[in-house]
């Protein structure tokens, strides 16, 4: 029978990290185990095939409790304000995983198959994604959020409205990491924010123009990427009232550096190369 279930996909990478050694190390290793136990078909006999699967599942849900306990003591450590949010994430998904484990003598093999897969690309890696990186976000300095550094003149593309933008963008990125008291972190996050919306707004519109001008040959997936931007700005914002100023600052800081400014560094500065050779 021809598989659906790649289990080489179930590659732990990097950027998943969220630099703290052991939360790390025990995402990996149930990284490991899921896979372990989708190889398992390489072996001969059906029934040993199914009993060990079972076993891993087993031993994997156990795994994953230890995994959550150990993550939430570590969230108390570091103050983590959305502990509570995230103990709820992983009851509900303890839960998903226990339907599983007590389903395994109903189910064949192909079936615990699909269903241990889709429980670990569906929700497990999800849910490392989508919020344990923030424990991440939150246990790091300002300072150490930010990868890009200052304006230099490497970042200079010779195209007049392009620079002007760019040396704009750093402006933001230097006030959006810079360090103030508590009782003027929303007077900072509320700066940053309008000035990061009127500049998105002038910005995409004049590029957009000026990529149709141009005829820019990748303008539809340029257009794309500002779509996106715009939406995850969007996403954050609603979480305004809801998080701790101070986390919401360190997501706003690190949303300009990873998507704004490196969008400027790296797609922007292909329209530049492109209009230079089309001249
Ligand atoms: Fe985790
Ligand atoms: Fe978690
Ligand atoms: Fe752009």
């Amino acid at each position: 029978m021809k598989r659906k279930i790649d289990p080489d996909s179930l590659v732990w990478k990097s950027e998943y990290n969220i630099q703290n050694y052991k939360v790390d190390l025990e995402h990996q290793s149930l990284f490991s185990l899921a896979k372990k136990a989708l190889l398992i078909r390489t072996m001969d006999n059906d029934k040993n095939e199914i009993i060990e699967l079972k076993s891993i599942l087993r031993s994997l849900s156990e795994y994953v409790k230890v995994h959550f306990k150990n993550e939430e003591q570590y969230m108390e450590t570091i103050n983590y304000p959305e502990i509570i949010r995230h103990k709820k994430l992983h009851s509900a998904l303890l839960k998903i995983l226990d339907t599983l484990v007590h389903s395994l003598n109903d189910l064949t093999i192909d079936e615990i198959e699909e269903k241990l897969y889709e429980f670990f690309w569906n929700y497990f890696l999800t849910h490392i994604i989508d919020e344990d990186m923030i424990i991440g976000t939150w246990s790091r300095p300002l300072n150490i959020i930010r990868h890009n550094g200052k304006w230099n003149d490497n970042f200079i593309t010779g195209i007049p409205f392009i620079d002007k933008q760019n040396k704009k963008i750093f402006k933001i990125l230097d006030e959006a990491f810079e360090e103030v008291a508590e009782d003027e972190r929303d007077e900072k996050i509320k700066k940053v924010l309008t000035h990061l919306y009127s500049f998105m707004k002038e910005h995409f519109k004049k590029e957009e123009e000026f990529m149709q001008e141009i005829n820019y040959s990748e303008m539809k997936e340029h257009k794309q990427i500002h779509q996106n931007i715009i939406q995850s700005c969007n996403e954050l914002l609603k979480e305004i009232n809801q998080t701790n100023s101070e986390l919401f600052e360190k997501k706003l800081a690190q949303l300009i550096d990873e998507h704004i400014v490196n969008h400027m560094l790296v797609e922007d500065k292909k329209v530049a190369i492109f209009q230079k050779r089309e001249e």
